[in-house]
């Protein structure tokens, strides 16, 4: 048993999210805490709702809000969102809270007293017209590393890489067009030459084990070659206040909404065991070097896992050239691996809400299964390159692998119990064919579990689906149907046989398809909680203020199962009812239609 952080990127609170979200950083970091929890390990699944920064305050001056309104409205739709799709939290909070405040301060602190935090001055962007800052995010231009055109001032989409505002070439307010002004403002910075070099043997450690994702770990080295001083605090009245001397009473200077939204994580967790009555037990994931952790992103995210995060963790811990002493938080690790995904278009065009190209999570979940939307994510999402959305896709999946596959198995597996025995047959003796595939299903368990452990969830889908065309064509050949009455000692038999691979096979199946699987496990005629599923509950403020929403939930019972449960003979099972929904072909069109009179 290892304790496992299964660290979920902190989608933005200005909006709801999209399918391309949920398939960068959500569901991928499902199926995964699934798995490892069956596996037997000790998971801590934490994220929550990103409230700073700019992406909040320019959607509430376009709602016309305040950013805590704005914030509130949308950490509740998304915590609803995510509950629905199932994802298995253990704690899912938001960056307003007074913890996140005290713990991010504390550790800026803790870098600060080690020296890792230097001031300097800098050009800021002002509004002619106005006089006042414009955010980062306010201000777009042209890239200068890859000359795309409208990158924004504190990083390019298109290339990934970090900008400050004065790097951009031809720079304009995205709000009127103007071209803002440069004028001295002082900032704190991370020292990241600094920390360059452990970072480096940080990084280099990794690529050596081979362990993280080819585009990632490029990626992530490349940022090496190019090391600056990077700003942590903005010119904002909306965020976290410096927690320094001469900063702390400036209502106009705030942290970095990246600096803080990382500290999530640890902040979460702090959270989370305080919630448990049992404040400290979150050392055991962030102290122990043993401990494993995991953190699920979209790759627009690499640079903030695989440098600004890891440069914080070694600067509170006093690891950086400049030494220093392990701050609050003690021996801080450092991520095991950055798991990141490519992008998700749709229907070959890049998601924007602006331009109506987008299907909202909710919108998907009030119209189809979510086990649908899981399976298509898990078998054709951008796991190691950019992939596809197509509700024509969509349907094919879900109608061809889902419903004639699994499904049809979970069905006529069920009714041919049901109408033949009532319960789940004794088994006479075993023939090679019933040896055969009772041997190939349990193998599975070693093969797709490998597979999940190391983050190839599409594989290990594939090799779950074809077990289950393994066993669809077993009861296909041994036709127990025929033997009603023929034979029916042979027929009971190969029920019994068949009883069993369905219930491996939906263990196997059990962290991408969470939902059916409980249904599974109970049309079978077993009972308790199989597929655990998350909540979500009104909690109160830890540290005074408003009470809020958090998803939550108790998944012990999915501990340590991944692994054959024999079928016990005589449980009753009654006549099934289908697991999936056939989707009729008219879907497609309805879809592209409402996309069409969307944008
Ligand atoms: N809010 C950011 C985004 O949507 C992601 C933050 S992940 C974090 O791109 F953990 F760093 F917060
Ligand atoms: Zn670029």
């Amino acid at each position: 048993m290892t304790h496992v952080l299964s660290a979920v990127a902190w989608p933005y609170a200005n909006g709801p999210r999209h399918i391309g979200h949920v398939a960068g950083f959500g569901v991928p970091s499902d199926v995964f805490s699934r798995y490892m929890r069956m596996a037997g390990h000790d998971v801590l699944m934490v994220s929550g709702t990103d409230e700073h920064g700019t992406p909040i305050l320019v959607q509430a001056e376009k709602e016309g809000v305040s950013p805590q309104a704005l914030a509130d409205r949308y950490n509740r739709v998304i915590a609803e969102d995510l509950q629905a799709l199932g994802l298995s939290y253990d704690l899912f909070t938001r960056t307003s809270t007074r913890n996140h405040h005290q713990v991010v301060q504390a550790l800026f602190r803790a870098v600060h007293a080690n020296g890792y935090i230097v001031a300097q001055t800098q050009m800021g962007a002002v509004s002619p017209r106005t006089g006042r800052t414009l955010p980062d995010r306010y201000i777009e231009g042209t890239c200068p590393i890859c000359g795309y055109d409208s990158a924004r001032g504190d990083q390019c989409d298109n290339c990934g890489n970090q900008l400050d505002p004065q790097d951009l070439i031809g720079p304009r307010s995205r709000i009127d067009g103007e071209v803002p002004e440069f004028v001295e403002t002082e900032h704190l910075f991370l020292d990241l030459p600094a920390l360059a070099e452990a970072l480096g043997e940080w990084l280099h450690g990794v690529e050596a084990t081979g362990a993280w994702r080819p585009n990632v770990i490029r990626f992530s080295l490349n940022l090496l070659d190019d090391v600056r001083p990077r700003a942590i605090t903005r010119d904002l009245d909306w965020g976290i206040r410096v927690p320094l001397e001469g900063w702390e009473d400036n209502p106009n200077k705030r942290i970095y909404v990246w600096f803080d939204a990382v500290v999530g994580y640890l902040s979460a967790s702090v959270e989370w065991a305080r919630r448990l009555g049992d404040p400290e037990r979150w050392r055991e994931w962030w102290n122990d070097p043993e401990a494993l952790s995991y953190y699920f992103m979209g790759k627009d995210n690499i640079t903030f896992h695989s440098q600004i995060w890891p440069a914080e963790l070694l600067a509170h811990d006093g690891r950086g050239s400049r030494g220093g002493e392990q701050g609050p938080f003690g021996d801080l690790q450092l991520p095991t691996e950055v798991v990141s995904s490519e992008f998700l278009t749709m229907e070959g065009r890049q998601f924007s809400s602006s331009r109506g190209v987008v299907i909202y999570v909710r919108d998907v979940l009030e119209r189809y299964q979510p086990d649908a939307l899981r399976y298509f994510i898990c078998a054709a999402g951008p796991e190691t390159a950019d992939a596809d959305f197509t509700w024509a896709e969509f349907v094919r999946r879900t109608n061809t692998e889902l419903v004639a596959g699994w499904g049809n198995l979970v069905n006529r597996t069920a009714s041919l119990i049901a109408k033949n025995v009532g319960a789940i047959p004794e088994a006479g003796a075993f023939e090679p064919v019933d040896t055969a595939l009772l041997d190939t299903v349990e193998a599975a368990f070693g093969t797709v579990g490998e597979l999940l452990r190391t983050h190839r969830q599409k594989a290990a889908l594939a090799e779950a689906m074809r077990t289950v065309g393994e066993v669809n064509a077993y009861i296909s050949e041994t036709a127990p149907f025929k033997l009603t009455t023929s034979d029916p000692e042979r027929m009971r038999t190969i029920l019994h046989v068949a009883a069993q691979c369905v219930s491996d096979c939906n263990t196997l199946l059990a962290p991408f398809l969470p939902h059916s699987a409980q249904q599974v496990h109970e049309t079978f005629g077993r009972t308790g909680v199989f597929a655990p599923m998350p909540e979500l509950r009104e909690v109160d403020n830890l540290d005074g203020g408003a009470p809020y929403p958090v998803l939550t939930g108790d998944y012990t019972s999915m501990r340590g199962t991944w692994h054959r449960v024999p079928v016990e003979p005589g449980t009753p099972v009654a006549k099934p009812t289908p697991v999936f929904t056939k989707l009729d072909d008219s879907v497609v069109e309805t879809e592209l239609e409402r996309l069409r009179a969307g944008s």
